[in-house]
C-alpha cells in the first residue's frame, strides 16, 4: 500500500497569479467562465453546423497570395471567416456569407481534363486553385492542426509559474481551436452531401471529443449519420380513403439494416469522396463502423450511425467540461501523462481509453468531501421537460442548461486535484468496486472485469470491459508513482531555470522506466532521493547540450 500522500498541505497559488502565463493572459479558464460557453451543447452544435454549410475546402498553389486569393474569392459573394493549413499542400477553409456564394463558387469550377485517367465527377465542396502566374509575396499564416510533440510541450511547461498554470497552459497548447473545430464541422458537412445522395434527410454529426469539450488537437473525428429525420416525418393530413406509404426494402434487425447503410455509404466514400483514403468497413463491431482518412483535412474518421446514446455521452461530457474550469484542465493533463505512459493507446486493444478515464477523473471529482461536479442522477433530477430522453429503453436525461447548475463549492486547484487523483486511484479497491458517475459512489462489481466502469446511460454495460490485469497494474503502479511526484514537486522551491519540474516531471517516459518492477520491490526508496537523482541528471544532460 503506498504511503498517503499529505497534498493538502502543500503550496497553493493565489487566482491573480493564475491569470498569466509565460507573459500572456491565460485564455482557456478566462473564457470558461464566460457567458459566451454557458451555451448549450445543441446551441454550440448548430452554429457551428451552420458555419460549415457556407464553407468550402480550398487546395492552394504555392506560394499563393492572400490578397489575390480573397479578392478572387469575392466575386462569388463576402467572405465571413478564412484561415490557411498545411496538409499535403497548403489548404483554405473559407466561409462565406452565404450559402448562394458557394454555389456560385461551385457554378464557376471545372471538372479537371486528365490525360490517360479518368475522374468520377461527383462535385463536392472541396476545389482545387489553379493559379495562372506564379505568386510571391509573404507566405500565409498557417495555422498548426496537431498538438505539439511531448518534449516541446514540456519544454514550454518549464515556462510556467506553477504546477496549476502548467495545467492550464497544457491545456491552451491541446485543446481544440477554433480553426480546427471549423475544420472538422467542415468534413461532417461533405460527408453528409455524399450520405444525401441516397438520404436527401439524413444529418451527420459529429460527436465524441470532438464535440465533448475533451478534445485535443490530432484526435479523431466520430461522425454519427442520423436518419432520424426520415422517419420522422408525420402523415399527411387525412386525403380520402387511402394513406400512401412508400414501399421499401426490409431487413430483419436495426443492426441489419445499420450494416447495409453503412456499407452502402462506405462504398460512395469510398469510390466518389473527394481526399477519403483508406476506407474500411469495420460493419460486424458492436457499434458498426466506416474507418477512413480525410487526407485534405488531415482527420482520421470514423463513421457509424444508430449511435444515439453516444451523442448524449458527448454532450453528458460537455456539461461537465463546461461546468467547472478545473475539470478540463485536469482531463487535459491526465490523458496527455496517460497518453506518454502508454496507459492509453492509439491502437484498440487492452488499454484504457479516453472515454473510460474521464469516466475516472469525473467520478473522483464527485468523489471529494466537496464534490467539483454533481453526479448524473443531479443532472436528471435539473433536467426540464425538453431534457426528457430515453434512447433504446434507457433513460438519458439530463439538464442541459449549465445556468441552472449551482457552482461548486470546492476550493482545491488542478494541481492539487492532480495529486489526490493519483492518490485516490493508487489506493482504489478494482477487485471489490466499480466505477458509475450516475450515483458517484463505488459499488459493488457485477461481475469479475479487472476494471469496472459503468456506462452512465447503459448501466449494464461496462465501459471498460476490454481492459486486462496488467495494463490496470500499470495504471496503479504509475498513479502511484505519480502521487509521489507530484507532491514532491508541490513541496518544492528549487530554482527551476533550465530544468524539468513539476507537471512536467510526471510527463517524462523516462521517470517511469521499470516501473512494472516497483510493485516487487519492497522496500522504496524516498521519492525525493529518487527526484533528486533525476533532476541531477537532468541538469548533467542539460549542460551537455
Ligand atoms: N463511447 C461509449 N462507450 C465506449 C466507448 C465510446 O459510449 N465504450 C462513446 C463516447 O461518447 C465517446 C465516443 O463514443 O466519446 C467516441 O469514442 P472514442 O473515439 O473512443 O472516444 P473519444 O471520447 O472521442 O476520445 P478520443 O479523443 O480518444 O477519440
Ligand atoms: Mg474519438
Amino acid at each position: 500500500m503506498v504511503a498517503r500522500v499529505g497534498l493538502r498541505s502543500a503550496v497553493r497559488v493565489t487566482s491573480r497569479a493564475l491569470s498569466n502565463v509565460g507573459g500572456r493572459q491565460r485564455a482557456v479558464p478566462a473564457a470558461t467562465e464566460d457567458q459566451d460557453t454557458r451555451k448549450t451543447f445543441a446551441d454550440v452544435q448548430k452554429e457551428r453546423q451552420q458555419q460549415a454549410k457556407h464553407s468550402v475546402l480550398i487546395n492552394c498553389p504555392p506560394n499563393v497570395n492572400e490578397k489575390t486569393f480573397l479578392n478572387y474569392l469575392s466575386q462569388h459573394g463576402q467572405v465571413a471567416n478564412h484561415f490557411f493549413y498545411e496538409s499535403y499542400g497548403t489548404h483554405a477553409v473559407v466561409e462565406f456569407f452565404d450559402q448562394e456564394n458557394v454555389e456560385s463558387l461551385r457554378s464557376h469550377a471545372t471538372v479537371p481534363s486528365v490525360q490517360n485517367e479518368y475522374v468520377l465527377p461527383f462535385k463536392s465542396r472541396i476545389f482545387t486553385l489553379n493559379s495562372a502566374s506564379s505568386s510571391s509575396g509573404v507566405p500565409v499564416e498557417c495555422h498548426r492542426q496537431s498538438s505539439l510533440p511531448i518534449n516541446e510541450l514540456i519544454q514550454k511547461l518549464c515556462r510556467a509559474q506553477n504546477i496549476e498554470e502548467q495545467t492550464y497552459l497544457l491545456l491552451e497548447e491541446y485543446q481544440l481551436t477554433d480553426e480546427n473545430l471549423r475544420l472538422r464541422f467542415l468534413v461532417s458537412s461533405l460527408i453528409k452531401d455524399i450520405a444525401a445522395a441516397y438520404f436527401p434527410e439524413a444529418t451527420v454529426n459529429p460527436y465524441g471529443s470532438t464535440v465533448n469539450s475533451f478534445g485535443k488537437l490530432g484526435c479523431d473525428l466520430d461522425l454519427f449519420l442520423d436518419l432520424e429525420n426520415i422517419q420522422r416525418k408525420k402523415p399527411g393530413k387525412a386525403g380520402g380513403p387511402f394513406a400512401t406509404e412508400y414501399l421499401m426494402k426490409r431487413v430483419t434487425s436495426g443492426r441489419a439494416a445499420t450494416q447495409r447503410i453503412l456499407s452502402v455509404i462506405g462504398e460512395c466514400i469510398d469510390n466518389f469522396g473527394p481526399g477519403c483514403t483508406g476506407v474500411q468497413k469495420i460493419l460486424n463491431a458492436r457499434c458498426p463502423l466506416v474507418r477512413f482518412s480525410h487526407q485534405p483535412a488531415g482527420l482520421q474518421c470514423d463513421l457509424t450511425s444508430d449511435n444515439r446514446i453516444a451523442l448524449r455521452s458527448s454532450e453528458l461530457l460537455y456539461i461537465y467540461g463546461n461546468f467547472d474550469h478545473r475539470v478540463r484542465s485536469l482531463v487535459f493533463t491526465l490523458r496527455c501523462w496517460a497518453r506518454v505512459h502508454g496507459i492509453t493507446s492509439a491502437i484498440p486493444g487492452a488499454w484504457i481509453t479516453n472515454f473510460s478515464l474521464t469516466m475516472m477523473i469525473l467520478f473522483f471529482l464527485q468523489k471529494r468531501n466537496l464534490p467539483v461536479v454533481p453526479t448524473l442522477d443531479h443532472l436528471k433530477s435539473l433536467a426540464g421537460k425538453e431534457d426528457q430522453h430515453i434512447i433504446e429503453g434507457h433513460d438519458c436525461s439530463f439538464t442541459s442548461n449549465l445556468n441552472k447548475m449551482k457552482p461548486s463549492e470546492n476550493p482545491d486547484p488542478p494541481d492539487l486535484l492532480l495529486g489526490e487523483f493519483f492518490e485516490f486511484y493508487g489506493n482504489f479497491d478494482f477487485t471489490k468496486n466499480c466505477i458509475d458517475i450516475r450515483k458517484g459512489k463505488e459499488q459493488n462489481k457485477p461481475e469479475s472485469s479487472p476494471l469496472y466502469i459503468r456506462n452512465p446511460f447503459e448501466q449494464n454495460l461496462n465501459v471498460s470491459k476490454n481492459v486486462n490485469q496488467s495494463q490496470l497494474d500499470r495504471f496503479v503502479a504509475l498513479a502511484r508513482e505519480s502521487a509521489w511526484i507530484i507532491q514532491d514537486q508541490m513541496n518544492q522551491s528549487v530554482e527551476r531555470e533550465n530544468k524539468v519540474w513539476g507537471l512536467g516531471m510526471v510527463l517524462l517516459p523516462a521517470v517511469f522506466q521499470g516501473i512494472g518492477k516497483i510493485k516487487k520491490k519492497r522496500k522504496r526508496t524516498p521519492a525525493s532521493d529518487r527526484i533528486k537523482s533525476l533532476l541531477d541528471s537532468l541538469k548533467t544532460n542539460g549542460k551537455a547540450r
